[in-house]
């Protein structure tokens, strides 16, 4: 389908939380690059409170099949923000038809769908995934000064956090999709560990080679899911560390935190609590000074840095990934960042932890990528 002339006609499919707290934000952000012709959700009332925030024109389904039977051919693109379980199904239903989608992570439950969706992908019909830290000017700050080694030295060794309260999250709904393995994919890993598991990728050029992990499977989580994990990793750069995740810690609404170690330099994360990401802090001059006071010293905010370096982009990325799936489509072609061929690694990593964790046994991510 040819792309319609500025504003593209887009549809979100699954209208809750994600859907309506932040990319409905980032639709609006841009009223020139976009127009909302529908959105379709089973939850009506979910739907329709959606559809208020874009005006009277935006159409309100229950069904994809009945929103591509109404608005389909006027649709440039979907964005797809529903349970895990229905990435696949809505990823092939747009694809099938010719609609690029920008699907949530983890794009899908396990490397088996990812290739079914690469598999129906074809000029004008792509997937882009939802990872949008990767669309943080902090983040591509940090793959520079990582990448570049200049200053930060080869990277040594690394350490993640991921933390939050499931009950405030759930609301205490123990019926929630989140808590059962079946619908989520996992439990804290696939739904949130996925965040700095995939950024530590973009930041440091590396993918993850084999992981040992040990998890926990406490109530609420249902199916399988892990309610904490505790791994420990190899990358393909020599790089090795370490992730703690926990759904379980009382009172953490979110927190997010990247350690990394480089021969020359120290770079934090140090999340503010309920923020997904920074104020990151980073020191790289004279690594190995023989005076303990002084090494109190010389922490540079990485703020100011990236400022200077990208003083245009001033969305929040969910704004900048949105505005580079516009881009692909305009052009017809898979996007640049957050194709399904650049997320392989991530949900392998995904699936070899979740199998370690059943087995307790160390596993090949790249013998998992292979089969
Ligand atoms: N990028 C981020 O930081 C971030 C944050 C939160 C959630 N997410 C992701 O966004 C997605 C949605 O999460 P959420 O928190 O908005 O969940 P949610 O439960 O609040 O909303 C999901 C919505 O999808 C609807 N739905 C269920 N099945 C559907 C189907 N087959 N077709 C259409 N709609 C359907 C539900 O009725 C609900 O309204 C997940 O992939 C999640 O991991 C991403």
């Amino acid at each position: 389908m040819t792309p319609s002339t500025s504003p593209l006609h887009i549809a979100f499919v699954g209208c809750g939380g994600i859907a309506y707290n932040q990319h409905a934000k980032a639709v609006l952000s841009c009223p020139d690059q976009f127009r909302v012709v529908a959105v379709c959700d089973p939850s009506r009332a979910h739907a329709e409170k959606l559809a208020e925030r874009f005006g009277s024109d935006t159409a309100v389904f229950e069904t994809m099949e009945s929103m591509h039977d109404g608005v389909g051919t006027e649709l440039d693109g979907v964005i797809l923000t529903t349970p895990h379980d229905a990435h696949l199904p809505g990823g092939l239903f747009f694809l099938e038809r010719g609609i690029p989608v920008l699907i949530e992570k983890p794009v899908t439950l396990n490397l088996e769908e990812l290739r079914q969706l690469q598999a129906k992908e074809r000029p004008g019909a792509f997937v882009q995934v939802g990872q949008m830290q990767r669309f943080d000017p902090e983040a591509w700050w940090l793959r520079d000064f990582v990448q570049s080694r200049e200053r930060f030295g080869t990277p040594l060794t690394f350490d993640l956090n991921i933390w939050q309260n499931i009950h405030g999250y759930t609301r205490g709904n123990s019926d929630h999709w989140i808590l059962n393995g079946r619908k989520a994919g996992g439990g804290i890993c696939t739904s949130v560990g996925v965040h700095p598991l995939d950024i530590l990728r973009f930041i440091t050029g590396q993918d993850y080679i084999n992981v040992t992990a040990k998890g926990r499977f406490d109530p609420p989580f249902t199916a399988g899911a892990e309610s904490s994990c505790s791994a420990l990793f190899e990358m393909s750069g020599g790089l090795t560390g370490t992730l703690h995740a926990s759904y379980q810690p009382p009172r953490i609404p979110y927190a997010q935190r990247l350690v990394l170690f480089g021969e020359r330099g120290s770079l934090f994360q140090n999340n503010k609590i309920g923020d997904y990401a920074g104020p990151y802090t980073m020191v790289s001059e004279d690594p190995h000074i023989d005076d303990f006071m002084a090494m109190f010293g010389d922490y540079t905010p990485i703020a100011e840095e990236v400022n200077k370096t990208y003083p245009d982009q001033k969305g929040s990325p969910f704004s900048l990934q949105l505005l580079h799936f516009r881009e692909a489509i305009l052009k017809g072609r898979t996007p640049t960042e957050n194709t399904l061929e650049i997320n392989f690694n991530t949900i392998a990593v995904l699936e070899a932890i979740a199998k370690s964790m059943q087995t307790g046994m160390t596993v090949s991510v790249e013998q998992l990528e292979g089969t």
